[in-house]
């Protein structure tokens, strides 16, 4: 099936239709939208450099024929091969910033964008001197992290080179090359003997159910980036044996675990997580004091294998 756009003339027309297409292909939206009309606006007025809160009238200017060449080109890759609307325009918002994102990346949603906005109130002491953005992928977590706390040191890491090839054009886009330092490894590896006030992770923590049944938009995502093992755990069992080496002493982890939680809870039902509620959506993250890693690491090193059943 090809997309023919070439009766549209206007921004409206483009919208419209884009939306119609969506719904009767039932296209999926989970990468910065939750429905066809936003998800139609971004690409629309994205992929022409117009601002998303464009005003109204401007909705009817007609477009140039080269410019509805490119338009069809992107809905039809929208809708045809199901490719995420950030990875066509090659940008995504994350906490109102603005970063660059490719297919080696996962598109910034994390909910810990709104933890990040509250500054973590209530649950750092201070504002932290040094902050690890673990599993970084873009580097959307550590950088807004870093224009919240504009006296912090951020460390965003991850073992993928092509991602932090992204994370470092993010920060330079940020202006933040004094104080934010991207770094590869698996987990903590590189970063021996290092210590943070916080350490924030949204790892891979999809386990083999959820991974299996998710819609064709994920695909175009790195499998690295989504799936870590049967019960999605492979990561946060590693992350939990070695947080306490990596903290000071008041330090804070927060980690992302999504559906994850209840495979958490089964595994390690002697802690005592505090499961962090959130007002926009978004559940599954949780939060260990650096005095609760360090009482419940014996444990995290004990639990470091997946159970065969
Ligand atoms: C769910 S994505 C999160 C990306 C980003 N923090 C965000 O919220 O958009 C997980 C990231 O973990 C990275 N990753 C996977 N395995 C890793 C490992 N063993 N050590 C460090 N990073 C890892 C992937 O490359 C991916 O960038």
């Amino acid at each position: 099936m090809s997309v023919s756009t070439s009766r549209l003339r206007t921004l409206r027309d483009h919208i419209r239709w884009a939306v119609t297409r969506f719904h009767s292909e039932q296209l999926y939206f989970g990468h910065g939208t939750d429905n066809a009309w936003d998800e139609a606006r971004q690409l629309v007025l994205g992929a022409l450099f117009l601002p998303w809160d464009v005003e109204d009238a401007y909705l009817d200017c007609q477009l140039e024929d080269a410019e509805r060449s490119h338009l069809q080109g992107l809905l039809q890759r929208r809708i045809e091969e199901r490719v995420p609307v950030a990875y066509l325009l090659g940008q995504a918002w994350f906490c109102d910033l603005l970063f660059r994102v490719n297919e080696h990346v996962l598109v910034p949603r994390s909910p810990i964008a709104e933890l990040i906005r509250r500054r973590f109130g209530p649950w750092l002491d201070a504002d932290p001197g040094r902050i690890l953005d673990l599993c970084t992928g873009s580097g959307c977590i550590g950088i807004a992290c870093a224009y919240e706390f504009p006296e912090a040191e951020v460390v965003l890491s991850d073992i993928s080179f092509p991602a932090l090839e992204v994370a470092s054009q993010n920060i330079e886009l940020h202006e933040l090359e004094g104080r934010v330092y991207s770094v590869q490894g698996d987990l903590f590896d590189g970063l021996p003997g290092q210590r943070f006030d916080l350490v924030v992770a949204n790892p891979p923590y999809v386990d083999a159910e959820d991974f299996a049944g998710m819609p064709e938009e994920y695909r175009h995502e790195p499998a690295m980036a989504l799936a870590c093992g049967h019960d999605g755990l492979d990561l946060i069992r590693r992350l939990l044996a070695g947080a306490a080496d990596h903290l000071y002493e008041r330090g804070v982890l927060i980690v992302e675990v999504g559906n994850s939680q209840a495979h958490v809870m089964a595994l390690y039902p002697e802690v005592d997580f505090t499961w962090l509620e959130f007002r926009n959506g978004g559940h599954g993250v949780f939060l260990l004091t650096a005095r609760q890693c360090r009482e419940h690491q014996a444990l995290f090193r004990q639990r470091l294998q997946p159970e065969t059943s």
